[in-house]
C-alpha cells in the first residue's frame, strides 16, 4: 500500500495534488511520501519483533538526506556501501552505532572515515579487504567489529544483474570456507568478529531461496560457535521484493518475511540487523513528467515524454517494468490506446515501455510512475547533459523540494578548460 491515490480526480501524494508540485517545481521531478516510508519501515520492525533486531536501510535505494533523516527519526539503522553514503547517512543525523558499512571493495580511506566517525560493523567480503581493515584500525589504535558476507550458493531467482548469492557472483566468502577465513580473522588484531552477514539478490518475490540462505547461516553460527567464535548478530541482508504491476501477484509480505526469519534463525539468540531498501522506498515514491508529444509512427504510436532513460534506468537498464498513470484520473471504463511510452534521449534503448495499454492522454499531460521511489534518483544521471531531476518531500498537505533543479549554469561550471586551449 502507498500514500499516492487519485482524490476528486487527480493524482495526489498523500493530501498534496501532484499538479500543485509540477507548477512549482516544474517537470519532471521525483515525490516522496512520508507516510509511505514510515510504514513501510514500521513493517519491518513489527514482523521482526520481539527479536532483538535494527532494521538498517540500504541507503543505495534512495539517498536524499531528508529521507534518510525521515527514517533516522524513526529509530532506523543504515546501510552503506561508500565513504559517500558513510556521509548522507551522519549529515542525516544517524549515530554510528546505527551504520553498517556494507560493500565489496572498501578502501582503506573508506575504513578510516568510518573508524573515526563511529560505526556499527563492517561487513567484510574478502580476505584481503579484512587484512587491509585490521591494520587501518591498528594504525588508528581502535578494534574494528565485523562480520563476515558468507555466499550460500544460493538462487535468489531474481534478474541476473541483481542476484548476489550464487558462488559465481563478486559478493562474499564462498561458505564452504567460512570456517578457515573466521579463524584467520580471528587472529588478526585490528578486528573483532561478531557475527555473519549474508545478502542473495534483490527484487526476491518467493521466500524459499532465503530460507535456503538462512538456514545455512543458522548452521554454520552454531558450527563457527563450536570452534569459539563468540556468533551475536546476524545481518541477513535485504532483497524482498515489491510489486511492480498492479496486475501481479503480490510478493510476500515483511510479515511472512519476519516469520521466515523467526523460525530459521530466531532460536540463536542472536541480534538480527536487516537491509531492506526497495521495499522501504520503491513505492515510497514516483516520477512525475509531461507528455511532450503524441507522435503517429508506422503502426504505432509514441508518447514522448520529458522524462528519459537518464531520469529512471530501470527499464532499460533490466527491462524493469513500471505502472504509467495519467495525473488526471481517467473516467470510469474510458478507452485506452497502445503506446510506446519513450524519452527524448537519442537511443532506442530510451524507452520505458512498448505496446503500454494507456488511458488516452494528450500533449501537455502529466503522467506517473509509479514505484519509482527505489533505485530511480539514485541511479539517474546527466546524459545528454539532461539536468538531474527535482526531489520532494511530501508530509500530509506540506511538501518540500528537497534536492533542487541544477541550473545549467551549475553543470557547465563543472567542466574546465586547460590552460592550452
Ligand atoms: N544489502 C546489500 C548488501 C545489497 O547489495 C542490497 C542491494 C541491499 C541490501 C538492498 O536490497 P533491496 O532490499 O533494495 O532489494 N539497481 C537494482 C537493484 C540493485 C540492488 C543492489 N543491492 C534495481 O533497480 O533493481
Amino acid at each position: 500500500m502507498d500514500h499516492f491515490l487519485y482524490r476528486n480526480g487527480t493524482l495526489h501524494a498523500e493530501a498534496v495534488p501532484i499538479p500543485d508540485i509540477a507548477a512549482a517545481v516544474g517537470t519532471p521531478f521525483y515525490v516522496y511520501s512520508t507516510a509511505t516510508l514510515t510504514r513501510h519501515y514500521h513493517l519491518f520492525t513489527e514482523a521482526l519483533s520481539p527479536l532483538p533486531h535494527l532494521v538498517c536501510f540500504a541507503i543505495k535505494s534512495l539517498s536524499n538526506v531528508a529521507v534518510l533523516k525521515t527514517l533516522g527519526n524513526l529509530g532506523a539503522g543504515m546501510d552503506v556501501v561508500s565513504g559517500g553514503e558513510y556521509l548522507r547517512a551522519k549529515a542525516a543525523g544517524v549515530p554510528g552505532e546505527r551504520i553498517v558499512f556494507s560493500g565489496v571493495g572498501k578502501t582503506r580511506g573508506e575504513m578510516r572515515l568510518a573508524l573515526t566517525g563511529g560505526v556499527r560493523q563492517f561487513n567484510v567480503e574478502s580476505e584481503p579487504e579484512m587484512r587491509a581493515l585490521s591494520e587501518v584500525a591498528v594504525s588508528l589504535g581502535v578494534t574494528a567489529p565485523i562480520t563476515i558476507r558468507i555466499n550460500p550458493d544460493v538462487d535468489a531467482k531474481t534478474h541476473e544483474k541483481i542476484a548476489t548469492g550464487k558462488k559465481e557472483n563478486k559478493f562474499g566468502i564462498p561458505i564452504t570456507r567460512a570456517r578457515e577465513v573466521y579463524a584467520e580473522a580471528a587472529r588478526l588484531p585490528g578486528l573483532k568478529v561478531i557475527g555473519i552477514d549474508v545478502h542473495i539478490g534483490s527484487q526476491l518475490t518467493d521466500l524459499a531461496p532465503f530460507e535456503e540462505a538462512y538456514l545455512k547461516v543458522a548452521d554454520l553460527t552454531r558450527q563457527l560457535r563450536a570452534e569459539g567464535h563468540a556468533i551475536t548478530r546476524l545481518d541477513l541482508g535485504g532483497g524482498l521484493g515489491i510489486p511492480y504491476a498492479r496486475s501481479n501477484d503480490a510478493p510476500p509480505l515483511p510479515t511472512d518475511y519476519g516469520a521466515l526469519i523467526k523460525r530459521t534463525v530466531g532460536d540463536l539468540g542472536c541480534e538480527i540487523e536487516i537491509e531492506p531498501g526497495r521495499l522501504i522506498s520503491g513505492n515510497a515514491g514516483i516520477l512525475v513528467s509531461k507528455v511532450i508529444y503524441v507522435k503517429h509512427g508506422e503502426g504505432r504510436d509514441f508518447l514522448i515524454l520529458d522524462a528519459a532513460m537518464n531520469d529512471l534506468v530501470r527499464p532499460s537498464m533490466y527491462g524493469a517494468h513500471h505502472d504509467i498513470i495519467p495525473v488526471a484520473e481517467p473516467p470510469v471504463a474510458s478507452p485506452t490506446q497502445e503506446f510506446d511510452v519513450v524519452g527524448p534521449v537519442c537511443e532506442t534503448g530510451d524507452t520505458f515501455a512498448k505496446g503500454r495499454d494507456l488511458p488516452l492522454v494528450a500533449e501537455g499531460d502529466l503522467v506517473a510512475f509509479r514505484s519509482a521511489g527505489a533505485y530511480g534518483a539514485v541511479m539517474a544521471s546527466e546524459y545528454n547533459t539532461r539536468p538531474l531531476v527535482p526531489e520532494v518531500l511530501v508530509n500530509e498537505d506540506q511538501f518540500a523540494v528537497i534536492r533542487e533543479r541544477p541550473t545549467f549554469d551549475e553543470i557547465l561550471k563543472r567542466d574546465t578548460i586547460p590552460a592550452w586551449l
